[in-house]
């Protein structure tokens, strides 16, 4: 039975004001012009005019494998025409088939999961079981790091911008991150002796009571730009936690599900087992879903404590993240994302050549990063020229991302089904914006 879409009948400019009137104001605009899209197909978005663009921002790291994918789609609408929702009270099939599934992907030990709504949810649970397994509360987590918008994880995140009030949900320690293009030692890479892992043994030492409850860390800083540590960083870094006592938590919510290509997990990239992983945004194509596994033991740690999550892991969301690990795995994203994120990075390099703009170019797989700077000498941050470049390459019919502590860095992680073709098109588009803004 065709069924009439009633939500798509306004105007551009209806939906802009209903937003701008019923929404809260501080939700921000991506582009001064705000821009609703309509609909997705791929790797395409369509605006209200009927306008295309190629995405290479991904819903923020949600759509990993293109909008609107056929094969998810109908197996979750066909779950939604079976069961849509029992609460995690009752054993639900599709959450037990992606828990078993999980286990198998991720590393390790890791194989008890509890699902949530969102990576903050997923990340307070995770931070729970730390506490409640060591008998500790103090956190110790990266600058820069951003870990969600709940009380909890807003104590964890070490970027203002992103941090509001003074949030004070329980002790955090934060060592300096791995920002090698910005070192906080002044160190280079020939010069480097890992200095910011080794940051965490004083922070502990100085700050702390010298007893940890989990180091929490993302492999590569989302919101704070893609910004990527060292090889070794997190070898050196989680073994100084776990000195002291701490679990290593890795917080794959952007990082996750072959995104940094080659691997399921980006801490997979640094050869890390981690004691708790969490993850959500690209694991079930843009529905709602978030998830923290961990091993036998930390698993048993809130038990005696009823512990529910009423939507948590719902048969639609559980239904469209098998559906999206199945369309990943025979579909070998994880593979793509590192070939052609391979050559998306040699031609971001290119790129920064040509445009004196671009001072960094970084990221793994399909989450590529460019930082913009004034002068490539002062690294003055260029937070305008970066809105201008975001704003011309709308223009060019290419939607980007902008992340970073002082509002500089392009963020780029397109959905990973996309091919050498479209990486031509983006970097066409970027070229072009780059120079208008010039
Ligand atoms: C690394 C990381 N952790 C946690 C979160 C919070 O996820 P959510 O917005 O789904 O609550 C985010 C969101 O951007 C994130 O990037």
């Amino acid at each position: 039975m065709a069924v009439e879409n009633k939500e798509t009948t306004l105007s551009r400019a209806q939906i802009v004001a209903k937003h701008r009137e019923f929404l809260l104001p501080s939700i921000g605009s991506h582009y001064q012009d705000p821009l609703p899209f309509v609909s997705g197909k791929g790797f395409r978005l369509t605006d209200s005019e009927g306008r295309e663009y190629l995405d290479f921002f991904g819903g923020i790291v949600t759509v990993s494998v293109g909008h609107c994918d056929e094969e998810i789609t109908e197996r979750t609408i066909a779950q939604m025409r079976k069961l849509q929702h029992t609460s995690t009270l009752f054993p639900i099939e599709a959450q037990a088939k992606l828990a078993e599934r999980l286990a198998s992907l991720t590393p390790g030990r890791l194989k008890k999961s509890f699902f949530t709504n969102s990576g903050s949810e997923a990340d307070e649970k995770a931070i729970q079981l730390a506490q409640a397994h060591t008998g500790r509360r103090t956190i110790v987590a990266l600058r820069h790091c951003y870990s969600g918008g709940t009380p909890g994880v807003q104590t964890v995140t070490a970027h203002s911008p992103w941090r509001i009030g003074e949030p004070n949900a329980f002790p955090v320690a934060h060592a300096k991150n791995a920002y090698c293009y910005r070192c906080p030692f002044g160190k280079t890479p020939s010069s480097c002796s890992l200095e910011c892992a080794k940051d965490l043994e004083e922070v502990i030492q100085t700050t702390t009571s010298g007893e940890i409850a989990a180091f929490i860390a993302e492999p590569i800083q989302g919101v704070g730009g893609f910004i990527t540590p060292p090889a070794d960083y997190f070898k050196e870094a989680v073994a100084i936690a776990r000195k002291y006592g701490g679990l290593f938590i890795a917080d794959e919510v952007q990082t996750g599900f072959g995104r940094t290509g080659g691997k399921w997990f980006g801490i997979e990239q640094y050869g890390v087992e981690p004691d708790l992983m969490t993850g959500a945004k690209g694991m079930a194509n843009g529905l709602p879903i978030g998830w923290v596994i961990t091993n036998d033991e930390v698993a048993t740690a809130l038990n005696g404590k009823v512990h529910l999550n009423t939507f948590g892991g719902n048969p639609i969301s559980s239904t469209a993240a098998l559906a999206t690990l199945d369309a990943m795995e025979s579909r070998d994203l994880p593979g793509n994302a590192k070939r052609v994120g391979g050559y998306f990075r040699l031609r971001l390099e290119e790129l920064a050549e040509k445009h004196a703009l671009i001072g960094d170019v970084r990221g793994m797989g399909l989450m590529q990063a460019l930082e913009l700077v004034k002068d490539r000498k002062t690294k003055e941050p260029a937070k305008q020229e970066l809105q201008r470049v975001v704003e011309a390459a709308r223009e060019n019919g290419l939607v980007i991302g902008k992340g970073g502590l002082h509002g500089n860095v392009i963020r780029m992680t397109p959905p990973m089904t996309i091919s050498l073709a479209e990486v031509d098109e983006a970097i066409g588009a970027l070229d072009a914006a780059f120079t208008q803004v010039k």
